[in-house]
């Protein structure tokens, strides 16, 4: 069960929740409805504690986790399981595809070289030679088994993705 308490919030003038006490409870469905700039998407942050109300609170029932699955759902179709973890860290990730990108280059300049050396030093700094590892040991702790860790997305069931997002 999730239910707000007292929660309010506005941004300037404009009150977008005044004291609002709702309850949603398991094994139902809910939608929200609301014109354009209504303030569905602010009650969903709320919920999920990624933005804080003015006052209020949101209590979820103990034992029990959030979870939020990313709007698009195919964003990473194309990309391997392992990728997708490792996307997750954003500075590792484009440091991997900045060097993969100038180790493909034909005609490796010196300039490349050093670009690529200051890279690989930044790698290293962040651990980047483990960061394969730590990806793949979180994948088998939310029971995704090594085989499938060099699928892609796509081929993976709908529950398989939720628990890799
Ligand atoms: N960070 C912010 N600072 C100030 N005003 C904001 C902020 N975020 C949202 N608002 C305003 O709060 C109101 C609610 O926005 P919100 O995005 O929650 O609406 P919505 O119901 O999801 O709208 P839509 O149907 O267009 O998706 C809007 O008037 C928006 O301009
Ligand atoms: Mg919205």
């Amino acid at each position: 069960m999730i239910s707000t308490q007292n929660l309010s919030l506005q941004y300037g003038k404009r009150i977008l929740f005044d004291d609002v006490n709702i309850k949603f409870t398991g094994g139902n469905c809910y939608g929200v409805i609301g014109a354009n700039g209504a303030g569905k998407s602010t009650f969903l942050k709320i919920l999920s504690g990624d933005i804080d109300p003015n006052s209020g609170q949101v209590i979820i029932e103990p034992g029990k986790r959030m979870a939020v699955l990313k709007q698009n759902h195919f964003e990473f179709d194309e990309n391997t399981v392992l990728d997708t973890v490792l996307m997750g860290h954003d500075v590792l990730w484009k440091n991997m595809k900045a060097r993969e990108e100038i180790y493909a280059r034909e005609d490796f300049s010196e300039e490349d070289g050093l670009k690529a050396a200051e890279l690989e030093a930044e790698f290293a700094e962040m651990n980047g030679w483990n960061a394969e590892a730590e990806a793949a040991s979180l994948l088998s702790g939310v029971n995704i088994p090594e085989d499938k860790h060099y699928s892609l997305m796509k081929d993976l069931t709908g529950s398989e993705k939720e628990r890799i997002y």
